[in-house]
């Protein structure tokens, strides 16, 4: 039995819970609440956070997520790994792909405001991007990240020079495609870090065995737990292109 197999049956107490409480929330949101919590959250934090305040958002956003509603934002702790690899590159030109409510959009964002930086955001969702461009706005970021509604494959031609960083936290079973696209488009250079979300929760092999051995990559795992879920394990995968 291989390991992650082994560590997806000792954890499915913890996602059996987890799934059916969401199934559950998810017939709360439709029959009772009436409203997404997607547009709860942007209602949360319009009414919660003190206009123009990054940090204030990202705390509104992480009490909404912990006490009311389970969110899919990258989350504190994996935040603090992502903001470390950035720092690490002197990230300024920043490519994110999944922007969900403008979690991560925010965190990024504060520290690109601090040194002139710029986020582009790419994100599928009609209905998400246009609550994370609310909620960037109310963190008085809207100067710094710019959001395209649509994939990377509908995006690419209008994205411009190589970035110093990239953000994948969209759907897993494209991350490899994308990281391709990427390459293949010189949107890399050599030092350009790669961080990608989940990929200790989810499998997403035929992407780690790519940065990991493909020999394009300097590439390491960093533990941690699902966001607000500090019992289910997951990780992010940090990685820097080396041409
Ligand atoms: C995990 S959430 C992103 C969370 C966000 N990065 C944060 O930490 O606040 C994933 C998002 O990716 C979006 N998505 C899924 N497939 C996509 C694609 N191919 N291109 C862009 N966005 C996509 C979904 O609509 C969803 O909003």
């Amino acid at each position: 039995m291989t390991m992650t197999i082994r560590k997806r049956l000792t954890a499915l107490p913890q996602i059996g819970w987890f799934l059916g409480q969401q199934y559950v929330t998810r017939l709360v949101d439709r029959y009772v609440h009436r409203q997404s919590r997607e547009e709860a959250v942007l209602a949360f934090v319009l009414a919660q956070a003190t206009r123009g305040s990054p940090q204030s958002v990202l705390q509104a956003m992480d009490l909404f997520a912990r006490r009311r509603r389970w969110l899919q934002n990258v989350g504190p702790r994996k935040g603090a790994i992502l903001m470390q690899a950035l720092r690490d590159a002197q990230a300024r030109r920043v490519l994110e792909i999944g922007s969900y409510c403008g979690y991560s959009a925010t965190l990024m964002g504060e520290y690109l405001a601090g040194c002139g930086g710029q986020l582009t955001a790419i994100e599928l969702s009609r209905r998400n991007a246009a609550v994370a461009t609310r909620i960037v706005e109310h963190a008085g970021l809207a100067a710094v990240v710019s959001f395209r509604r649509g994939t990377l494959e509908s995006e690419i031609g209008a994205l411009g020079a190589p970035f110093d960083a990239v953000f994948l936290d969209h759907w897993k079973d494209v991350y490899l495609p994308d990281l391709r696209r990427l390459e293949d488009a010189g949107l890399l250079r050599p030092g350009t870090v790669v961080v990608a979300d989940n990929v200790g929760f989810f499998d997403v092999p035929d992407y780690l065995d790519h940065v990991r051995h493909s020999g394009r990559y300097r590439s390491r795992f960093e533990r941690a737990s699902v966001e607000y879920q500090d019992a289910l394990e997951d990780g992010v995968e940090v990685s820097v292109f080396t041409g």
